[in-house]
């Protein structure tokens, strides 16, 4: 499990005596060329940030790069497509601390979920990972530890991996949404209620978009322009729509769609991602809007204005993205594994060095999660490697749960609540009582837990964990 870091990697440059003259980067020991996105050292830091616009929140939790004094959201992360990366994180947090890398497609041992994978970063420790992205798309990172406070307090960032062969667009925007629980003072307030966390969630107070309120973005007019939008929110689920702007779905989940659709508008729930090409209208100062219309009134969650000279481009010119590999699942020979979510009555919360809820009002197939801990249950399945699969998964519950699955990803093969386009994703969001078949080859050994993204079911019982081997 050994990684390097940039610090390493600038000691063994300069060891090689002035290689990097002669065009020979440390890096290419290593297959990539050396430069900062290839590696990153992380902070996991306590900070103050002005989040409610009006005063300034402590407590926030944040990831900044070491030696920087940013207070500001965790860095947008670029990376590419088969370049190694290296991220170390250092924990100065005053608890321990993990990161997952959400969809990406990795090594267990740098997937981030303490006792499953790897130990606790402790306060003042560091933790190397590294790891070599198979596949482009927009991913985000954040922790797997006490994770309801750790996320709900801002460690949450975006994480994108970029493809040579991505078309070019004339501009892009990320979009990290989440929201705050903030008193009328601008401090965190308890961040669930467990009559909620037994329910939908428990929502936040403050609605935003990178850290701000409905931020504001300049674009070419006539423009296109990729908005990559990553709903990193503990409960909220967001229905997406634009006004102002024609726009396609390019890529749902990290994944890209084979023809991009029409964007009327689109549900994402946490965890999930959305990528929109939109084309910006011709004339200067003209606003596009991104509006969620989930809740009765709808918000605005961002606004981009038409800037400059009219580029005249067309939506009819935007080019499938590249396609990511996936080796598809044998549906005649793949064996079934049930994974039926419930509700439960039964108590099986522990105390975690990662926090717990205290309660359990959720299961997997009949069994509670009990947290983060040295001895969980056993798998819900042993998957043996190379071999195809279908979870046929079933919402026995009044509520929707965004499914997340770490390490591998799945083809949506049915659904008893929609017709399914051939949809390539880590998290499917299942609405109640529907059952819903997702499909996969076990490519990637290790243990590999599948959960609830809404953090509370995840944390009070809605976890559980297949084995490939
Ligand atoms: Cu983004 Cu286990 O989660
Ligand atoms: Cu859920």
């Amino acid at each position: 499990m050994v990684s390097l870091s940039r610090r390493t990697l600038l000691k063994s440059a300069a060891g090689l005596g002035g290689a990097y003259g002669l065009g020979l980067g440390a890096a290419s020991l290593f297959g990539g060329p050396a430069s900062a996105e290839n590696a990153v050292h992380l902070e996991a830091r306590l900070t103050d940030a002005l989040l409610d616009g009006q005063h300034l929140t402590r407590g926030v939790m944040s990831y900044g790069m070491a030696g920087s004094p940013d207070t500001a959201m965790p860095p947008t992360l670029r990376l590419r497509r088969g370049a190694p990366f290296n991220a170390r994180i250092t924990n100065r947090l005053d608890e321990p601390t993990t990161i997952h890398w959400h969809g990406l497609r990795i090594d267990n041992r740098m997937d981030g979920v303490p006792f499953l994978t790897q130990p606790y970063v402790y306060t003042g420790d560091t933790f190397d990972y590294s790891f070599t992205p198979p596949d482009a798309g927009t991913f985000w990172y954040h922790p797997h530890c006490n994770t309801l406070t750790q996320m709900g307090r801002g460690m949450t960032g975006l994480l994108i991996v970029e493809d040579p062969k991505d078309p070019v667009f004339d501009a892009e925007i990320a979009l990290n949404l989440r929201d705050w629980r903030l008193g009328g003072d601008g401090q965190f307030i308890e961040q669930f209620k467990p009559r909620d966390a037994a329910r939908n969630g428990t929502f936040g107070t403050v609605r935003g978009a990178n850290w701000q309120l409905e931020p504001a973005f300049d674009a070419p007019s006539g423009g296109l322009v990729r908005v990559r939008i990553a709903d990193t929110d503990v409960t909220r689920l967001y229905q997406l729509t634009l006004s102002g702007a024609q726009a396609l779905i390019v890529a749902l989940d990290g994944q890209p769609l084979p023809t991009p659709l029409a964007l009327e508008t689109s549900v994402i729930g946490p965890g999930q991602r959305l990528d929109l090409v939109l084309r910006m209208p011709e004339s200067e100062g003209e606003v596009v809007t991104l509006t969620d219309t989930r809740p009765s009134t709808a918000k605005t969650v961002a606004t981009f204005r038409s800037v400059g000279a009219n580029r005249k481009r067309s939506l009819g010119d935007v080019p499938p993205l590249a396609e990511n590999p996936f080796e598809k699942p044998d549906l005649a020979s793949a064996e079934e594994i049930p994974l039926v979510l419930s509700a439960t009555a039964e108590n099986a919360a522990r105390d975690s060095i990662c926090g717990t809820l205290g309660y359990s009002f959720w299961a997997i197939n009949k069994v509670p999660w009990p947290g983060d801990v040295p001895d969980p249950s056993a798998p819900l399945a042993e998957m043996k490697r190379g071999k195809s699969y279908v979870f046929n998964l079933i919402n026995n519950t009044p509520h929707l749960h965004p499914i997340h699955l770490h390490g591998m990803n799945f083809q949506v093969v049915s659904s008893s609540a929609r017709p399914v386009s051939p949809l390539i994703s880590d998290t499917y969001l299942v609405a109640p009582d529907e059952k819903v078949q997702l499909a996969l080859v076990a490519d990637n050994p290790g243990d590999w837990v599948l959960h609830c993204h809404i953090i509370e079911h995840q944390k009070t019982g809605m976890t559980s964990y297949v084995r490939v081997v």
